[in-house]
């Protein structure tokens, strides 16, 4: 179910290409637990897995075209011109793919934990953009992540109602597949976070959006984001 690194560039689940998360798994066994996955949710997740596999494609497609009917979302996946790079979007599709199978069927250990953050990090400047080597707008904004959770989750439910299950299993699976997914989530967020690259603001502070380069050091990591998303805006 899940492609070896050769055949799908850029997934580095697992290797020695992905830094160590500064959550340890004590945190995550909390994290787990303040959530409220159980024993039973793992069963229904191991069950989501097998009904969602074959449908991830499809799942990231319905998401994209969420992405790409808004304008304020769609412009992360432009190039410098300000279209869209279809090569960066061909190129990270797959990978988000397996980000679907990877959520129902990896275990919650290092190797996991590890590639939460990596992901986190693939959406802003320490490594946005760096995979695929294209020249989009380095970060994209927490809440976004946040907000863009709410279709992840609702919409999962349509595809696991698919292949026949009751809807008792249904609600079952849709239950497990929330606290995995969010603590997917949070943990990305928190690589976010411990950058003090969040975007939360919408305001630049003084003269940012203008900024020369000696002003450019004397800037937080998010208002230096801010600034150069705003000179591609
Ligand atoms: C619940 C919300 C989201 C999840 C779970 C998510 C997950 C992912 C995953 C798994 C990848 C592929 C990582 C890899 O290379 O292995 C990815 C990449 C990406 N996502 Fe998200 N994402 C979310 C929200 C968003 C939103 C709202 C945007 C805004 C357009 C976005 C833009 C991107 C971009 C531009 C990349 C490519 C990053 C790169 O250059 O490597 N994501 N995302």
């Amino acid at each position: 179910m899940t492609k070896d690194h050769q055949s799908l560039p850029g997934y580095d689940y697992g290797t020695e290409r992905v830094g160590h998360s500064p959550v340890t798994l004590e945190d995550l066994r909390e994290l787990e637990e303040t959530s409220g996955l159980t024993d039973e949710d793992r069963h229904y997740l191991a069950l989501a897995g097998e009904v969602l596999s074959d449908q991830a494609e499809d799942m990231i497609n319905a998401w994209r075209a969420r992405i790409g009917a808004q304008a304020h979302l769609a412009k992360w996946f432009q190039g410098a011109d300000g279209q869209p790079d279809e090569r960066y979007k061909a190129a990270v599709k797959p990978r988000f793919v397996q980000w679907v199978i990877d959520t129902c069927t990896r275990p919650y250990d290092q190797a996991w934990l590890d590639y939460q953050e990596e992901i986190g990090l693939r959406h802003t400047p320490a490594k946005k953009n760096a995979t695929d080597h294209v020249q989009a707008l380095p970060l994209v904004p927490l809440r976004y992540l946040l907000a863009f959770t709410s279709v992840v989750v609702t919409t999962t439910r349509e595809f696991l109602a698919r292949k026949g299950h009751s809807p008792e299993e249904v609600e079952r699976m849709h239950v497990a597949w929330r606290p995995k997914r969010c603590c997917s989530r949070w943990l990305c967020g928190a690589a976010l976070t411990r950058k003090g690259i969040c975007g939360e603001t919408t305001a630049l502070p003084f003269g940012a959006s203008r900024a020369t380069t000696a002003d450019r050091p004397q800037l937080s990591p998010s208002s230096r984001c801010l600034a150069a998303n705003k000179r591609r805006q």
